[in-house]
């Protein structure tokens, strides 16, 4: 069941449908995923609708919306397709990432500052529909400052280059990230905005982006995804839930 822990934990639930789509079945169900991470401790489940379908199709996300008795954080691309898609389904909250088609995953935080105007009308309907807005950034004043102005809610902050050097052994870079991090919550939550972070995140890296108290909420799903082929959805997911309310604690 969702916990009322004041720091979430949404569940991504894509690379289930990366093994499903492998073989072009309806084997391992993304749904029966989403499902399971509720009953170990799930606040949310998110799932990218990519362009190309390289893993969540549209159907999932139909399945999602019918299934799911915890929030839906549907992440999508600023585009008009992705924008109908939204308005049809209305998901408890829509985040808005920058997506290649080359890329392996989403690499950097979208480029708010440049494109203020054009996000600024993009994300009003989606706002009205009642979708709480959230836009997946670095951490960056610039960004923020742009993410606010647009009027979006919340801001997830890309945490990918701190987990990165942490992977690389570069631990001076990684706690440069981590205070660029730390910086940039406490500037967003000083502007009014929700503050979340995300991606790359790992049973070694989560605890000190965990205790950062404007933190409401983290997205993880690679590694937990990857960590249930050894230990089982459930266990993983409780793990790492564990190991955010010891840092939070
Ligand atoms: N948050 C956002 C906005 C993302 O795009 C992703 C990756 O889809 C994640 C969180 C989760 O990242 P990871 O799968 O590396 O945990």
């Amino acid at each position: 069941m969702a916990q009322s822990n004041l720091l979430r934990l949404g569940v991504n639930i894509d690379h289930v449908a990366t093994v499903r789509n492998a073989r072009g079945g309806a084997v391992p169900d993304p749904v029966r995923a989403a499902k399971l991470a509720e009953e170990a401790g799930a606040d949310g489940i998110t799932a990218h609708l990519r362009e190309d379908r390289r893993h969540i199709g549209d159907d999932d996300i139909e399945r999602l919306m019918e299934a799911l008795s915890v929030p839906l954080n549907f992440e999508m691309a600023a585009t008009p397709e992705m924008q109908q898609i939204a308005l049809r389904h209305k998901p408890h909250a829509v985040c808005i990432v920058p997506e290649k088609r080359e890329e392996r995953t989403t690499e950097g935080g979208l480029e708010v500052a440049r494109e203020e105007n054009q996000l600024a009308h993009y994300i009003a309907p989606l706002r009205d529909a009642g979708c709480r807005v959230s836009i997946f950034i670095a951490a960056d004043q610039r960004q923020i400052e742009a993410a606010a102005r647009i009027g979006a809610q919340v801001i997830e902050l890309h945490t990918g280059a701190y987990c990165d050097a942490h992977a690389e052994g570069d631990f001076a870079a990684r706690d440069r990230e981590l205070e660029r991090l730390r910086e940039m919550s406490s500037f967003a939550h000083g502007l009014g905005l929700e503050v979340h972070a995300g991606h790359g995140l790992t049973y070694d890296t989560v605890q000190p982006v965990a205790a950062f108290p404007e933190v409401m909420e983290l997205n993880i799903g690679h590694f937990l995804i990857g960590e249930a082929i050894f230990l089982g959805l459930g266990p993983a997911i409780a793990e790492m839930r564990r190991l955010m309310d010891e840092a939070r604690a």
